[in-house]
């Protein structure tokens, strides 16, 4: 063997042992649709799911788009600053390295996803789930190349998931007369094969090292302003609500079974169902004005759809409930957050706090 080769060689295992002690941060991995997408979609230029234009971000940063469906920030925002995480970007962001995903995670909400491949085909152009984690797999291949496979096992090990997706997979599925499976399932059928699709996910992401991870239930879809103005009422549509809820139920039981199923694994449901259901119906009670229009919205023409840079915006944002036809505001967000951080057992010390330190409730386990 020759001299040189054998240097590489013990640089090599120096350096080896030197990365495999990973001082890995606690990272956010979040999967998703429009509700956690923060700019994956504005990177999917052939898709209608977008939120690349004006007024969309106006209450955040410099108040550009910044591909975040609402006027401000998203629900999983809120927690992860709660629990003083970093906030991933997207991971369609071609600039980002190893390092920045070491230090911040990353985001592979896409907006018109679901859990099914099959959801929200009508945009194009999205991330399904399945492609999520996917991309996933991508990333874990990248990391362990970089710092070595012990402490990519470690990083992916303590980081934090979420997975908040199924909203799409009714309205821009089931619900939809359009697609397949809205003649080939009844609600019980639907329910049973859209749960045991996100089983095998979840499954799958604990076999990639998940230990972590929060899974968010549904709100009262029937109540977003364009499921209201599809009716001659302008009610609520409460069989779209019951689908939410046995949403919620079925979810919450697959955890149940999932946690005892999974070694070591931390894995949480949370919905706001309630919270939110009984804000739309006393919005005055949590301090909004109106719950069941967008605030941004094409002046009598409804559904709008979108919002866009010729529409008008409400008056007073952080009182509206919906931001437009499908996307809560900033500041329903924070109440739906707060109720999350709640359910998950995420404790915050005192009232209205700043963003505490990772509390004992996200701390890595020594053995697992
Ligand atoms: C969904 O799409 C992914 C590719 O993104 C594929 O690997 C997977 O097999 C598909 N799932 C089903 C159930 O067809």
């Amino acid at each position: 063997m020759k001299f040189s080769k054998v240097i590489v060689i013990i640089v090599a295992i120096i350096l080896g042992i030197g990365i495999e002690e990973c001082h890995c941060k606690v990272v956010q991995f979040i999967f998703g649709d429009s509700l956690s997408d923060v700019g994956n979609n504005m990177h999917l230029s052939r898709s209608l799911a977008q939120a690349s234009l004006p007024w969309y971000g106006i209450d955040m940063g410099n108040g550009l788009p910044n591909g975040r469906f609402s006027n401000g920030r998203t629900v999983a925002d809120i927690i992860g600053d709660s629990l003083g995480l970093p906030r991933p970007p997207p991971v369609l962001d071609t600039s980002l390295t190893e390092k920045d995903i070491l230090i911040n995670g990353l985001n592979y909400a896409s907006g018109g996803g679901g859990i099914l491949n099959e959801t929200g085909t009508y945009f194009i152009q999205k991330l399904s789930l399945d492609k999520q984690i996917e991309l996933f797999q991508g990333t874990q291949r990248l990391i362990r190349s970089k710092i070595g496979k012990r402490a990519a096992d470690k990083f992916f090990r303590e980081a934090q998931y979420v997975v908040a997706l199924g909203s799409n997979d009714f309205i821009n599925n089931y619900l939809m007369p359009l697609y397949t499976d809205s003649w080939t399932y009844n609600d019980e059928t639907f329910m049973d094969y859209l749960i045991g699709t996100l089983r095998r996910q979840l499954k799958l992401l604990h076999s990639l090292g998940a230990r972590q991870l929060q899974l968010f239930g549904l709100g009262p879809m029937g109540c977003i302003p364009l499921q209201r103005v599809l009716t001659t009422t302008g009610n609520c549509r409460e069989s779209v609500n019951k689908l939410a809820l046995s949403f919620n139920k079925a979810s919450s039981e697959l955890i149940d079974d999932l946690v005892k199923q999974l070694p070591n694994s931390n894995y949480r449901f949370g919905d706001a169902y309630d919270v939110v259901s009984d804000l739309i119906s006393n919005p005055l009670k949590y301090g909004f004005q109106n719950s069941d229009s967008p605030c941004c919205s094409f002046g009598r023409i409804r559904p709008a759809l979108t919002c866009v840079p010729a529409s008008t915006l409400c008056s007073d944002r952080s009182k509206y409930v919906f931001w437009d036809e499908y996307h809560p505001s900033d500041s329903a967000n924070e109440l739906i957050a707060n109720e999350l951080i709640k359910k998950f057992g995420f404790l915050r010390d005192g009232q209205n706090a700043a963003p505490s330190p990772a509390p004992a409730a996200i701390a890595p386990s020594p053995e697992d």
